[in-house]
């Protein structure tokens, strides 16, 4: 299923679009399935929903476990670099990960979990958080990973939502040259979280950890009081595989469900093309487990290829700036999938830390999570890819559950800061702002999708109607998402941003109202405007524009209060969420109506302030120019 040449990607990019049921069933039919679908698709766009490989019966574990075991079992599965250089590497094989998944899927039957309980992860970036997850897929439990730099207060809002039975985490976490305590958070999370029945904890930092009686369990108890589980349960195609929570334009993120067997399909056919995946290929790709990009292309994607999948506990910058290059060159990597705030901000640093090493292992990279720009991708090529590799800059979202357009490494043409073709099956559409296609070359508009892929987001969870509302109401017939984009005159896509009310920040996507809710927590902050700006390293910045209660601040500087704001938003969120700059405002730029005109916040945050446009419709537009005066330029 591996496409070899530019002329079969058009051949087949033309039979997907022309027969899209016989082109998805040649694919499927790649699998180990119990019972084989009799459709393939249902779907509509009107009034939301989208069915793929209708009554299949499958598990998914099974397709990135069992089925290697007769040729692969010796083959490493993962290879596992801990966060410590120091410390020794862990290399599971197919065989180990299988004996291990089935171990730890017999401790979740201990503790009562049922196919469709919802199971909460919050753990380090180490080999047995894949083995829960699949532990949680084997028995048909859907899996919510939640990313281990979150709050509590963000974990716990998160376990509330998905109304997890069990946690499994860890003492704590190590990252670079700090330690979070994880378990302290989980502890506070569970406060406000009475339904949760169990709490597996791992040993990951040796922290103290306080344990409550009933509730709480060591996994190494477990495992050994544990009979393996070597039956997997029998999903329908369509039964849910995992909640991932991400951000929106609203205040409040959305658990994004994808279900088994489209997900399945579509993860692995867009590693084999996208990364041109071969047998002996190691590959890496660097993001956590607890972004969309770590369950599509750490876990399943590369498991179901039967990949050897490199995973790191720690950061790009420790020790040293050059850790990502020696542990290239340390096990050979062929593939290298990473951000683009990873790269400029190893560029900042200077290439005595890239040219400590040799890099020639390497034959295919790749950028995923924002925009790349120029100076970026081109220090990529040259310093990284030595001139010899080509980058895929993969566009994709948590909603789409795996990579929708890119370059096929090698096989289609690159183009720097273009995530240029559509794959197979892919049929995007630049739509104008009434709704209607744009057509030809050359041209940019909101970036839809007119016709559905497996790996299509099903609904967000418990909230069907947040779900057509936000994807399928924008435009009539398309799956909205929210990003602007350009085709160019030889029709490669290149993306432009989030067009909504999203930043991206390092490659992490915050909803401004979440920022803004936060803020808005400290007793001091009356209202805030919270608004993204180009960041060197992050891509973009979060700038906070604040009024606050002045008589509330008394003997306390705005320099103290900004700093209680951010923590503030440490503590709700998480400390990826706290703003860059926080400006103090007497008033905002609103209309008579009272919306906050986020155009102008925008331009005075990027520096743009020679022309902000007409703003006669504001309420009092001399606000503007006393929030022009106080901009934080630097
Ligand atoms: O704005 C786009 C940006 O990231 C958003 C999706 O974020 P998330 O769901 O967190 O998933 C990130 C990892 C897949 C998109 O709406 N984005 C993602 N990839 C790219 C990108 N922007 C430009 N180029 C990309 N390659």
């Amino acid at each position: 299923m591996q496409i070899t040449n530019l002329e079969e990607y058009a051949k087949t990019y033309r039979e997907s679009v022309e027969n899209p049921e016989e082109f998805w069933a040649k694919v499927a039919s790649q699998f180990t399935w119990r019972e084989k679908w009799e459709k393939v698709l249902d779907y509509n766009f009107s009034d939301y929903y989208s069915k793929w490989f209708i009554n299949g019966k499958l598990n998914i574990t099974e397709n990135c476990l069992d089925r290697h075991l007769e040729t692969k079992k010796d083959k490493e599965a993962i290879i596992w670099v801990a966060n410590d250089p120091n410390e020794e590497d862990r290399r599971i094989t197919y065989g180990e990960l299988h004996q291990k998944v089935c171990e730890f899927a017999g401790v979740l039957k201990n503790h009562n979990v049922e196919k469709g309980d919802r199971i909460c992860l919050y753990m380090p970036m180490v080999p047995e958080l894949v083995i829960a997850v699949l532990a949680c897929a084997r028995i048909g439990a859907i899996h919510s990973v939640v990313f281990a730099g979150f709050s509590s207060n963000a974990l716990a809002s998160r376990i509330q939502d998905a109304n997890a039975k069990v946690i499994i985490t860890a003492d704590g976490a190590f990252r670079g040259n700090k330690i979070i305590p994880l378990k302290a958070w989980v502890n506070d999370a569970l406060d406000s979280c009475p339904g949760v029945e169990s709490c597996i904890v791992l040993k990951r930092t040796q922290e103290e950890a306080e344990m409550k009686e009933g509730r709480d369990y060591w996994w190494e108890d477990e495992i050994k009081n544990a009979k393996p589980l070597f039956d997997a349960e029998v999903m329908d195609s369509e039964d849910p595989l995992f909640i991932l929570y991400t951000s929106g334009s609203t205040g409040k993120p959305k658990g994004v469900l994808h279900s088994c067997g489209g997900y399945m399909v579509y993860t692995w056919y867009s590693f084999l093309n996208v990364f041109q995946y071969q047998e002996k290929d190691i590959y890496w790709c660097t993001a956590d487990i607890g972004w969309i990009t770590g369950h599509s292309y750490i876990v399943y994607g590369p498991l179901l290829a039967g990949a050897t999948s490199v995973m790191f506990e720690g950061v790009p910058t420790y020790p040293d700036a050059g850790r990502f290059w020696k542990i290239v060159d340390r096990l050979g990597v062929n593939i290298f999938y990473t951000a683009p705030t990873a790269i400029r901000a190893l560029m900042a640093k200077g290439l005595e830390y890239v040219n400590l090493y040799q890099l020639d292992s390497l034959k295919v990279l790749g950028t995923v999570g924002e925009p790349i720009n120029s100076e970026a991708w081109h220090w990529y090529h040259t310093h990284i890819g030595k001139d010899r590799c080509p980058i895929v800059d993969t566009w994709w979202q948590t909603e789409t559950g795996g990579i929708m357009i890119s370059p096929l490494a090698g096989i289609t043409p690159t183009k720097p800061t273009y995530a240029t073709l559509p794959l197979p099956g892919i049929q995007p559409a630049l739509v104008d702002n009434k709704g209607n296609e744009i057509q030809g070359n050359s041209v940019e508009g909101n970036l839809s999708i007119k016709f559905p892929w497996p790996s299509m987001i099903r609904t967000t969870y418990g909230d069907h109607e947040r779900c057509k509302n936000t994807y399928f109401s924008t435009f009539k017939g398309y799956y909205f998402t929210g990003d602007g984009c350009k085709r160019d005159e030889e029709g490669y896509y290149r993306i432009l941003g989030r067009v909504d009310d999203v930043i991206n920040v390092s490659g992490h996507r915050l909803g401004t109202a979440e920022v803004e809710n936060a803020i808005n927590l400290h007793s001091s902050v009356i209202e805030s405007a919270v608004v993204g700006y180009p960041h060197e390293i992050k891509g973009q910045g979060i700038y906070a524009f604040v009024i606050c209660d002045l008589h509330k601040l008394e003997n306390t500087s705005f320099e103290e209060v900004k700093k209680e704001i951010r923590d503030k938003v440490s503590e709700v969120i998480g400390a990826i969420a706290k703003p860059d700059k926080i400006q103090i405002v007497k008033g905002l730029p609103k209309t008579r109506s009272g919306k906050i005109m986020r155009r102008i916040l925008r331009k005075i945050a990027e520096g743009d302030t020679t022309n902000l446009g007409d703003i006669s419709t504001l309420l009092d537009p001399s606000i503007v120019e006393s929030i022009k005066e106080g901009r934080i330029s630097n």
